[in-house]
């Protein structure tokens, strides 16, 4: 049997962070950390603060931190970038060293968005890194300090997530396709959208190995860097036209180049990543990007 965790979800508010505190229920006691006045959090953390950090996985002792929490305001990102290193570059090797004294499992997420584009095939996770801008590079940042750390971590790199709830691609088409007559998207920005339930089952779903007495896998040699995102590829051209055709209203989509909708930061224009890591180690492959967003709208 699966010997119950205690489990210290941080963020549980965000996109990916809801569903991991609904996913995460049955592998154990799951206790939810977060920053802000929320009657419903268990403990105070402020990424921004590592005391905070420190103090409350001293006091819980979890055997998994769940990190869900980051700056995520890419263009806003461009000009609070001290804010943006405490949150995404510093805190993580805080929370790296704080699970290495307890010898608790570290699983952080990162982002298509450590890579410039320039690739033609999906991205690996041994290829080379160049992020574009200060969201990119502080949670690359991020990344490097959990695995000099050293200890149990698997470090999780997704990309265009959208969900039910939060800031997010498909909520802001929805709002959007109500409101407008026409909407002109970016078609020349490629990547896979990948649904933030997919991300916290295939996460549970890890750690549910992990700890299974059957496969008796061996934390510290499974540690690394996985892409875990939808399967196959699109731009958000065709990704709002997906949306639409299934909202009520349905305006006129026009699609535009990239230097037609200059944003703060730079983003890569093809960030499609390769899940074959994940599939060999953890057997883990998720639907199509079509597939999972169908079942999202449902
Ligand atoms: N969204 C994407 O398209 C995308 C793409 C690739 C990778 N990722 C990565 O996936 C992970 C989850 O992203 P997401 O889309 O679920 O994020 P999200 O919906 O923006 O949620 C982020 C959460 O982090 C919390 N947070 C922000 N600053 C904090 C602080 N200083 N202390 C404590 N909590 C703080 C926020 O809480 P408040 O409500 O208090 O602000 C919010 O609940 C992140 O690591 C992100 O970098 C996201």
């Amino acid at each position: 049997m699966f010997d119950s965790k205690k489990i210290l979800l941080i963020g549980p508010y965000g996109q990916v962070g809801w569903e991991l505190w609904h996913s995460t229920q049955p592998l154990g006691k799951v206790i939810i950390a977060g920053r802000g006045a929320n009657q419903q959090l268990q403990a105070q953390i402020n990424l921004a603060d590592p005391d905070s950090i420190r103090r409350v996985i001293r006091e819980i002792k979890p055997s998994i931190v769940l990190n869900a929490a980051a700056y995520t305001k890419v263009d806003k990102a461009e000009q609070e970038s001290e804010l943006v290193y405490r949150i995404n570059a510093i805190a993580p090797g805080v929370l790296a060293e704080e699970c290495l004294r307890l010898k608790a499992l570290l699983i952080h997420y990162s982002t298509d968005y450590v890579f410039d584009g320039n690739h033609t095939n999906p991205y690996t996770e041994i290829d080379t890194v160049n992020p574009l801008g200060v969201y990119g590079t502080s949670k690359l940042t991020g990344e490097q300090a959990i695995i000099d750390i050293g200890g149990q971590y698997l470090i999780l790199r997704t990309a265009w997530v959208y969900g039910r709830r939060g800031q997010n691609f498909l909520l802001t088409m929805q709002r959007l396709a109500a409101e407008r007559e026409e909407l002109k998207i970016v078609a020349d920005q490629i990547g896979a959208p990948t649904w933030s339930r997919m991300i916290a089952q295939a996460t549970s779903h890890i750690i549910a190995q992990i700890y299974s007495p059957f496969y008796q896998l061996d934390i510290k040699s499974l540690s690394g860097i996985y892409h875990l995102t939808n399967a196959g590829q699109t731009n958000w051209y065709e990704f709002a036209k997906a949306i639409i055709a299934q909202s009520k209203k349905q305006p006129r989509l026009l699609p535009i180049t990239t230097a037609d909708y200059p944003t703060p930061a730079k983003r890569p224009a093809y960030s499609v990543l390769s899940n074959a890591k994940l599939s060999d180690l953890f057997g883990i492959k998720l639907p199509a990007w079509d597939q999972a967003l169908a079942l999202a709208l449902r």
